[in-house]
């Protein structure tokens, strides 16, 4: 079969990388890609918004079926326009976009169908938003109601805090439209990790778990990003966690959507955390999750295009996993979650052999790379235990300077301070 992989990203680049290694697909094109990962696929001028094109791309080229990866081009109707000229899709519509696309559709969802998460108000003015936070006190989370590219969140430690991210989103509009609105939420305290499920048509077919790193330094520290490092699977989670969040969350959550008219196909996300009343969500994305997908992915054992083919034919499949477990460090331009300045050369990649490297914003100039984007690259290991493949993955960054770059040293720690 022939594949096509909406999204220029290390999450895409997992996605094509999961696709090329398997047996039963031919061709894998990514639109636009990035020219780090021509070795598994290949890339194809066209933007990921670029609906019009990507269409006739995949009529010309008869693709079998065309596997969206960022939010974007979700939330702006990729799959409703595929699915108009007949074209098989894997992603959810528009109106089931929302999910992820505004944070008060998902609340009123959980609200509704008594789905576990964080009591919350939502505003679009600014005084009332700010006499709520005086009222419920600190800490508090504060949230762009729209997509911010992960980074429209503000975990607020005091009051202050709070009402300056208030003054930012909806006063300064620091998020444009995204923070005209905004969801204020009771802050919750345990482990996160990410749940993702690929979902058609009332079926679900769950994925081992994750656990991201979304602050920018080492300890949890710094400001929130799209994700620093992400490791599978997440020990000091344990199974019945798991078999709960799945009955709790991720079953009512798809029948929800069914019931309110806007069923679900694709990747659903759910960020969890682990509080002493159980699991409970922060966040729904209609998406795989970048880097939890390049530690995820690689450790799935079934042919993907197989499994793919099956589940948008609602045929019974086996999904198996690997019990190898994998740990991904991203690397990502100084400045990063702020401004960078692109155009830094990277070392010799080649340097990291032995290791699986996801690019994400690196572009090729002459016989090396150049950084282009926030995340650069995400470096993974494979090992029998996590130790193993933290090791490893080290190992190899540490051989190498990284001027005008930066990774945590610490991706992983959570799993190991139980022990
Ligand atoms: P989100 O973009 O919604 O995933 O939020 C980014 C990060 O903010 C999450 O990964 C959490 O670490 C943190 N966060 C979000 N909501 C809450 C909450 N209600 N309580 C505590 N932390 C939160
Ligand atoms: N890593 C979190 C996300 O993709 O939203």
């Amino acid at each position: 079969m022939k594949v096509l992989v909406i999204g220029s990203g290390g999450r895409e680049h997992a996605i094509a990388k999961q696709f090329n290694d398997s047996p039963s697909v031919t061709n894998v094109y990514v639109a636009p890609g990035n020219d780090g990962m021509k070795n598994d696929a290949e890339c194809i001028g066209i933007d990921a918004t670029n609906f019009e094109a990507l269409a006739s791309f995949a009529i010309e080229q008869r693709i079998d079926l065309t596997f969206v990866g960022p939010e974007q081009p979700l939330a702006e109707g990729i799959v409703d326009f595929f699915t108009d000229k007949g074209l098989l899709i894997f992603g959810p519509t528009k109106a089931a976009a929302q999910i992820e696309g505004s944070k008060s559709f998902a609340k009123e969802i959980m609200s509704k169908y008594d789905i576990p998460t964080a009591a919350y108000g939502t505003f679009t003015d600014a005084e009332e938003a700010k006499a709520f936070i005086r009222q419920q006190g600190a800490p508090i989370v504060v949230k762009a109601d729209g997509l911010a590219a992960g980074k429209g969140v503000i975990v607020a430690m005091t009051i202050e805090e709070a009402l300056h991210a208030v003054d930012d989103m909806i006063g300064n509009q620091r998020f444009g439209e995204s923070s005209s609105r905004v969801v204020i939420e009771e802050f919750l305290d345990g482990e996160e990790f990410s749940y993702m499920s690929f979902v058609h048509d009332g079926q679900i077919y769950p994925m081992v778990i994750a656990q991201d790193h979304k602050r920018a330094y080492d300890g949890d520290r710094g400001p929130n990003t799209g994700g620093m490092g992400a490791y599978s699977p997440v020990p000091h989670i344990p199974e019945h966690v798991i078999e709960e969040a799945y009955k709790t969350v991720v079953v009512p959550t798809v029948r929800a959507m069914t019931e309110e008219g806007v069923p679900f196909t694709g990747i659903l996300y759910a960020g969890l955390i682990l509080t002493n009343q159980g699991p409970k969500v922060i966040e729904f994305n209609a998406r795989f999750g970048d880097p939890e997908t390049q530690v995820v992915l690689p450790r799935m054992a079934s042919d993907f295009g197989e499994f793919m083919m099956a589940l948008m034919n609602k045929e019974p499949f086996e999904l198996t996993w690997h019990d190898d477990a994998m740990l991904g460090v991203v690397v990502a331009s100084d400045g990063y979650p702020g401004d960078v300045v692109n155009g830094a050369q990277l070392p010799d990649l080649t340097k990291l052999n032995g290791v699986d490297v996801f690019h994400a914003g690196t572009k090729a100039d002459g016989d090396h790379f150049i950084g282009n984007g926030g995340r650069v690259l995400l470096a993974a290991a494979k090992a029998k235990t996590l130790e193993e493949a933290q090791t490893q993955v080290y190992n190899k960054l540490n051989e190498v300077e990284w001027n005008g770059f930066f990774y945590r040293t610490d991706i992983g720690w959570r799993a190991f301070q139980s022990k």
